[in-house]
């Protein structure tokens, strides 16, 4: 595939393997060879956001629709960029300003928008599963920006983007995912992507944060078995790759949530905890950070961190999946 197949003849852009998904839910539905050809399809992407004017009309004529009942600032700009240097019209509604505020219920929002034009929505939603209401209900292309703690798929796709650019692999890598596994979507697509793709995840956290498993196999029917540790040295040690993750305070109950300086002390990501990873090793973060919490300011910033990446190649994995979503690379 070349960046001149997307412009010239989207059809001849796919590669050997071929794209059977109308909808991107989650990733636990791709295969191996679907994921890797998302993911040659983001560097591709990446190639014409490097060009002086970044432009594609590979979506000419599509509308894309962001739905967001939930904030965001990297999921919802980056799917817009994402359109629009493909050349789709794109109109952005949220649930404050909506017809949402005025009782509309999921289905009948979909349904509108659909008959207002859209061929592709891309949701947020703060309920676990809700997208996949919405695409029972649309015969546009659903793609999930984030349903509660069950999945974000384009976050995982960035995510493993990110590190295959890195470390030219993901096979093989051992990857560390700490923090608040438990009210996380980010963790569950990335334990899912990352072992499809080959590597060794192990899941860290305290023990209100984890899921059942502890000090063993993730016992969760939405987790893969991957390792799942209280014991953050352990988890650490050797690992190629550590991301961070934020504490969910919108998920969890007021009496559930743990103080900021007793949870940094115990798992936040500092240089000296660093020093357990393998040589150069890779710092994650989906965003937003809390510094200071679950991530240090030198670490946020420091020379290992590729949080400033993740956020610039997520513009080129949203570009792949609008691509791939509507047809285009079939
Ligand atoms: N990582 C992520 O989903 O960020 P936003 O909430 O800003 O979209």
């Amino acid at each position: 595939m070349s960046e001149r197949a997307i412009e010239a003849r989207p059809s001849a852009a796919a590669g050997a393997t071929a794209w059977r998904h109308h909808h991107l839910l989650d990733v636990d539905t791709l295969s191996r060879d679907e994921i890797e050809l998302v993911l040659d399809t983001a560097a591709e992407m990446r190639g014409i956001l490097e060009r002086s004017v970044p432009r594609a009309p590979a979506l000419r004529g599509v509308a894309v629709v962001t739905l967001f009942y939930e904030a965001s600032t990297r999921t919802r700009v980056s799917f817009e960029l994402a359109a629009k240097t493909l050349g789709a019209d794109v109109v952005n509604v949220s649930a404050t300003g909506s017809s949402i505020e005025k009782g509309e219920s999921l289905v009948d929002t979909v349904r509108t928008i659909e008959r207002l034009g859209a061929r592709v929505i891309v949701m947020r939603h703060a309920s676990a599963g809700a997208p996949y209401l919405a695409a029972r209900n649309t015969a546009a292309s659903l793609v999930n920006g984030g349903d509660g703690w069950h999945a974000h798929p384009t976050q995982a796709l960035l995510d493993a983007f990110t590190i295959r650019r890195h470390l030219g692999r993901v096979d093989g890598l051992r990857i560390a995912i700490v923090g608040d596994i438990l009210h996380s979507r980010v963790a569950r697509s990335n334990a899912w992507l990352l072992t499809t793709l080959g590597a060794q995840v192990v899941l860290c956290g305290p023990p209100p944060m984890l899921p059942p498993g502890m000090g063993g196999v993730a016992e969760d029917d939405l987790l893969p078995p991957v390792q799942v540790t209280t014991d953050l040295d352990a988890a650490l040690r050797g690992a190629d790759a550590v991301m961070a993750l934020r504490i969910q305070l919108e998920r969890m109950g007021t009496s559930e949530a743990p103080v900021s300086r007793a949870y940094a002390r115990d798992y936040g990501l500092t240089v000296a905890r660093l020093q357990e990873l393998a040589p150069r090793a890779l710092v994650l973060h989906p965003g937003p950070m809390n510094e200071g919490v679950e991530i240090s300011p030198d670490v946020a910033h420091g020379a290992a961190s590729l949080v400033e990446e993740q956020v610039q190649n997520g513009v080129a994995v949203r570009m792949a999946v609008l691509y791939l979503v509507t047809g285009k690379g079939a």
